[in-house]
């Protein structure tokens, strides 16, 4: 039998450690060798042109949303599914239509812009008070006293989740985003899944206290539609976790990396300081360059292809938005931030089609506030000459598990 350039492709570079911390050069062979990988004999295909992952997105009946397994680790280091079938349901990012409009219609409304809006002297005090602390000691880690903190009380608020122990969130969001992260083993995998459930019970109770009186907020909203038979009970309960985790984890993650851009690049500081006009097109750039979700998943329900490649049913696809957004046939230099790249939101990084980023409004408004109150009150920014940074090991998610900075005042 001939082989294909993706029978060359070792499959276990794809959870190499070199490959994860650094995962552009391994994403541009894939696009030049292979913009449609099989991974082995996993059932895994991996998309990573523009081209191809944007086409996926619009093929919604070709690739599902539907979520029917967790990756993990195996023992040969490849990527292997573990399949629970149809348990999961539907929930917003897992649902496909009709289902999926009845879900956004519910929280979109309540995710606007123009919502976000009111949220900024939120966000603003509490960039303020952890810059200051930040000022005072010389030296954090900037995702444990900063970036983790923000997004999370924020979401927390804005879905109007009573009492909340930010703490716990926050493991939470970071415990499901490890679930879908496929860098575990299986046994860990399960471990983690079994740490989900005291959260879960959590936000099912939220609701349960909400459907009896629902306020003006996203928990309300999703209790409205529960009440009014718009969706089940456990949808909803999935489109809050969803919430939760996304809106708690992905932001997190674009904050760190665009301080790490930052600490490394003294003239870009320099110029945003004296132009913070530029900041919410460095927003974008970050995403691109640095995209907080490297991949989302699709399933195949029926036989198909992409690019030429024939993916049978049952295959899960793995739409590479951290490889697309590299892709040379989109951008010039495109490891490079340039803040002059029209249009700036020219990206992948919040998905495209009809599951593109509800919370992407939230997202570039925290980043810009945070970025803004940072670079206004410091005159320099660094690594840590004796911390190194640290990313998280996952196949999933660009996040600093540690950051540490040095800042000096004005
Ligand atoms: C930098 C931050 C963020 C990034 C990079 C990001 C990325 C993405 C991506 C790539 C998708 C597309 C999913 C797909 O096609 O399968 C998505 C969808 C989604 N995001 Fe975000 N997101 C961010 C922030 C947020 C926030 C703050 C929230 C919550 C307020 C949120 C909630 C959601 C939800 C609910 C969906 C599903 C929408 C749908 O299926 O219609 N995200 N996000």
């Amino acid at each position: 039998m001939r082989r294909t350039t993706s029978d060359v492709i070792p499959p276990t570079l794809l959870l190499h450690p070199q490959v994860i911390d650094d995962p552009y050069p391994f994403y541009a062979r894939l696009r030049r060798e292979a913009p449609v990988w099989a991974v082995a004999d996993s059932g895994i295909f991996a998309a990573s042109t523009f081209e191809l992952v944007a086409e996926a997105t619009g093929r919604v009946e070709d690739f599902s949303s539907n979520l029917h397994c967790l990756m993990y680790r195996d023992d040969r280091g490849i990527p292997a599914r573990w399949d629970y079938g149809d348990g999961g349901g539907q929930a917003l990012v897992t649902a496909d239509p009709p289902l999926h409009k009845l879900h956004r219609s519910a929280v979109f409304p309540e995710l606007v812009a123009k919502r976000m809006n009111a949220l900024e002297p939120e966000i603003l005090d509490l960039a303020t008070a952890g810059i200051m602390r930040a000022l005072e000691l010389g030296a954090v880690d900037f995702m444990a006293d900063i970036g983790n903190q923000i997004p999370i009380t924020i979401i927390s608020r804005l879905i109007g989740f009573q009492g909340s122990d930010v703490r716990k969130l926050l493991d939470s969001a970071f415990e499901t985003t490890a679930m879908l992260g496929s860098a575990l083993s299986l046994d860990e995998l399960i471990e983690c899944i079994g740490r989900t459930t005291e959260i879960g019970e959590w936000i099912q109770a939220q609701l349960a206290v909400s459907m009896r009186e629902p306020g003006q907020d996203l928990l309300g909203a999703v209790a409205r539609a529960v009440h009014d038979n718009l969706m089940s009970e456990f949808e909803g309960y999935g489109i809050l976790h969803t919430l939760l985790s996304a809106g708690g984890e992905s932001t997190t993650s674009l904050l760190g990396n665009a301080v790490r851009i930052l600490a490394e690049d003294h003239d870009l500081q320099a110029q945003l300081r004296a132009r913070p006009e530029l900041i919410p097109t460095f927003v974008e750039e970050v995403l691109r360059l640095e995209s907080p979700f490297r991949y989302l998943m699709r399933s195949t329900h029926h036989d198909t292809t992409l690019g030429g490649v024939h993916i049978p049913a049952g295959s899960t696809v793995l739409l590479l938005w951290g490889a697309a957004n590299h892709d040379e046939q989109q951008y010039e230099h495109p490891d490079k931030i340039d803040l002059q790249r029209t249009p700036p939101r020219h990206h992948l990084a919040f998905g495209r089609g009809i599951h593109f980023c509800v919370g992407a409004p939230l997202a570039r408004l925290e980043a810009r506030i945070v970025l803004t109150a940072l670079l206004e009150r410091t005159s320099s920014l660094t690594l840590d000459p004796d911390r190194s940074p640290h990313w998280v090991h996952s196949l999933m998610i660009r996040r600093h598990e540690r950051l540490p900075i040095h800042v000096v005042g004005k």
